[in-house]
């Protein structure tokens, strides 16, 4: 039996998105993209190899998935397994109650941290951001805090995120809604497959994430928050026209997000400087300043319920924490 090892991660909201994969295999993205890590969601996670268990036992906030449940975590495991051993694998999701926000960022990034330590490898925040790419596209950045960019890279060896921002020194905040916290319909690996090979407008989309990145980075460095919200709303929309302009065409929009998204730009028309965007689900993120803070939950309050808006923000890194005995 190895020693038990334990990490926390947290997930992250893209500011301009990873959606497309280039290499299924290898899960090398189309195109690089780049996030904020967030404070209030994350996953800590457990694992301890032992050669008397005769398959992986994986246990997700405190219930057992069956094999088929844990395919993924199974397969991910292969990557580190040592002498053949399967694991315990025990994981937590700590988000806000019924948030419907756990993503698997956060998941595979604490797998990655707690799988390989256990297997007694001590590998650098860029190893584990590579590993944790075989698990999740999104998960690859969740290894760094504030903002991180996830380099496509051309194979496994480059296709890595770097820390581009850690200590985020600037009032910002990113106030989650809470819309809808059911499991999505299309996962994000469907809906990104049907747009690389259906929308025609997928190839417009590789240069309009090549612009932000270029236009985004400056922005950040710079903390100019116009600039830089007036970029991640087009992205997000952008992306999310590739699923309205797919065959079969499908949307992750329900009326509660176009509610959302006129109530910002009302907000916004009124004086308040605030932008939103969407992952594979409902739940609409608004990036803000925190001086608009009260402004904003009030007003979202008024419109979904104060138990359907919960305030992030800037998160930090992954951490390994002393196993529990
Ligand atoms: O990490 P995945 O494979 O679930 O894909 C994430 C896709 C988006 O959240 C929509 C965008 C992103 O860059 O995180």
């Amino acid at each position: 039996m190895t020693p038990a090892a334990t990490a926390r991660a947290h997930t992250n909201i893209a500011l301009v998105k990873y959606w497309g994969k280039a290499d299924t295999t290898q899960m090398l993205p189309q195109t690089s993209s780049l996030s904020l890590t967030l404070d209030q969601f994350y996953t800590d996670t457990t694992v301890q190899f032992d050669s008397a268990l005769t398959a992986d036992e994986v246990t997700l906030n405190d219930d057992r998935l069956s094999p088929q449940a844990s395919g993924k975590v199974q397969r991910f495991l292969d990557l580190v397994r040592p002498d053949g051993q399967f694991a315990r694998v025990q994981s937590t999701n700590h988000v806000p109650t019924a948030a419907g926000l756990a993503s698997s960022a956060s998941a595979f990034a604490a797998l990655a941290g707690a799988a390989s330590r256990a297997a007694g490898l001590d590998l650098t925040r860029t190893e584990l951001s590579r590993l944790a790419r075989h698990g999740s596209g999104s998960a690859t950045r969740s290894i760094f805090g504030g903002f991180a960019e996830w380099t496509a890279g051309t194979d496994d060896q480059s296709s890595v995120a770097h820390p581009i921002d850690e200590t985020v020194d600037w009032p910002i905040a990113v106030v989650a809604l809470v819309l809808n916290a059911h499991q999505k319909k299309v996962s994000s690996r469907q809906g990104m497959q049907s747009s690389v090979d259906t929308s025609p407008f997928y190839p417009a989309w590789k240069d309009v994430v090549a612009h932000d990145l270029a236009a985004i980075r400056p922005a950040i460095a710079t903390h100019d928050f116009q600039q830089m919200g007036e970029i991640l709303e087009s992205n997000a929309m952008r992306m999310h026209a590739l699923t309205l302009s797919a065959n079969p065409p499908f949307t992750y929009f329900n009326g509660d997000s176009l509610v959302a998204m006129q109530a910002v730009q009302d907000l916004r028309d009124a004086g308040t400087a605030c932008y939103y965007t969407l992952d594979a689900g409902p739940n609409v993120k608004l990036f803000c300043q925190t001086k608009d803070l009260p402004k904003i939950t009030q007003t979202m309050a008024d419109l979904f319920g104060s138990e359907h808006v919960i305030v992030a923000h800037p998160g930090p890194g992954i951490q390994f924490l002393s196993s529990p005995a």
